[in-house]
């Protein structure tokens, strides 16, 4: 069985290490990664291939940046005419963002199936891009694979047959499992001299949160009365850095003492640095998921979440941009008062396997 397993963005590879390791244990399995080429910088792609011992991608499609037409389409466009020539059996795309859409899309029109893994999630909020993604991928998607049994509800809500759904669990906390050991070896908290649980590990990147100025002025007021309380460790995405340039508020950042802004750091560091914090504050989909495996509290700056097993079992609440709900919480974590979670069923790393 020819397969071609695409990753494009940074949460695709987490996600794809699993899988490729797994595949590799089936002889009758002939695997073959496509990387897009959405994201290309080293801290945004090649470092997670060295430390999660990714293969090298057998076919690169170099498609960058654009708006979301632009990207989608070049993909497609590249796409295509890699599945004329490997003709596969299956294509196998991961999670949410453009380049799940553009390779299913492609793959589904020329009569290729589509197996989707973290299949039914929804956010159920069409401003999302990713919601987008989600829909139209699931829909023509022939064997979908859930990290959570709310993606099994929401799809037999949507009318796919309960035949192709599949409850595997998460393939991100695969990774995070297989990684153990180098995560335990991470030096980062020393080298940033970090005390364990003295800091709030950040990470922002939502267009509705990063996007806009006044949003985003916002968002940071919320930051500089937090790093009176906790000092916040921002690894920070291209898309947010530039923004943070683009509306001029690099001074003001600058100046909160507390507050540690810092380009991606690898993978090894960062769920080190997670697993090591007082709590979270994020809008990341993966995040929300690392932080609840590790038991780390965790305050989602988003008024939804497509992953509410997060907040139902796991160390997960939703708090917006609502500035008095976010202190009451920060102040929660630190009297040690915030609620204790626990890890859902099947994140044990071995969905890949099944
Ligand atoms: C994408 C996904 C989002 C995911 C995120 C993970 C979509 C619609 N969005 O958002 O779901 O949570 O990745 O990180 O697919 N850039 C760089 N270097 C890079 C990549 C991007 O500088 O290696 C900058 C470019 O200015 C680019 C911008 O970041 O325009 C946004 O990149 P893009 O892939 O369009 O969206 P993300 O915000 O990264
Ligand atoms: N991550 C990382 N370095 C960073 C920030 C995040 O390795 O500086 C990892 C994080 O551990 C998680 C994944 O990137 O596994 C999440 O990706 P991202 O936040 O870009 O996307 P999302 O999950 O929101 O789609």
């Amino acid at each position: 069985m020819k397969l071609l397993c695409v990753a494009g963005a940074r949460p695709n590879f987490m996600k794809i290490a699993p899988i490729l390791r797994e595949m590799k244990k089936h002889q009758s399995l002939q695997p073959k990664l496509v990387h897009t080429g959405q994201h290309y910088d080293n801290k945004m792609s090649d470092v997670f291939f060295k430390e999660l011992q990714i293969p090298a991608p057998d076919i690169h499609l170099n498609v960058g940046s654009g708006t979301h037409a632009e990207q989608t389409a070049e993909i497609m466009k590249r796409f295509e005419a890699v599945v004329l020539q490997e003709k596969p059996d299956w294509v196998v795309v991961l999670g949410d963002v453009n380049s799940t859409l553009a390779c299913s899309v492609t793959a589904a029109k020329l009569h290729v199936p589509v197996a989707h893994v973290e299949a039914g999630l929804r956010s159920y909020d069409r401003t999302m891009p990713e919601e987008i993604n989600r829909l139209v991928t699931d829909a023509i998607a022939e064997v979908l694979f859930t990290t959570e049994k709310s993606g099994n509800e929401n799809l037999i809500k949507e009318g796919k047959p309960e035949s192709q759904i599949y409850f595997t669990g998460n393939v991100m906390i695969d990774s995070l499992v297989f990684a153990k050991p180098q995560i335990n070896r991470s030096q980062v908290s020393t080298d940033l001299k970090l005390p364990d649980k003295s800091y709030c590990i950040t990470t922002l990147h939502r267009p509705s949160n990063v996007d806009d100025p006044k949003t985003l002025a916002k968002i940071f007021e919320i930051f500089d009365t937090i790093q009176n309380k906790l000092s916040v460790v921002f690894p920070i995405h291209p898309r947010t850095r530039k923004m943070i340039e683009t509306f001029g508020l690099s001074d003001k950042v600058s100046k909160m003492k507390n507050l540690r802004l810092m380009d991606p750091v690898g993978y090894f560091d960062f769920v080190s640095l997670t697993a090591h914090a007082k709590m979270a504050i994020t809008d990341s989909g993966g995040l929300q998921e690392e932080t609840t495996y590790l038991g780390v509290p965790c305050l989602t700056m988003r008024e939804n979440t497509e992953r509410p097993i997060t907040i139902e079992v796991g160390t997960n609440t939703l708090v917006g941009s609502d500035e008095q709900l976010i202190y009451s919480k920060v102040d929660e974590i630190i009297k040690g008062t915030y609620k204790n979670g626990s890890v859902p069923e099947l994140w044990d790393g071995r969905a890949a396997e099944r």
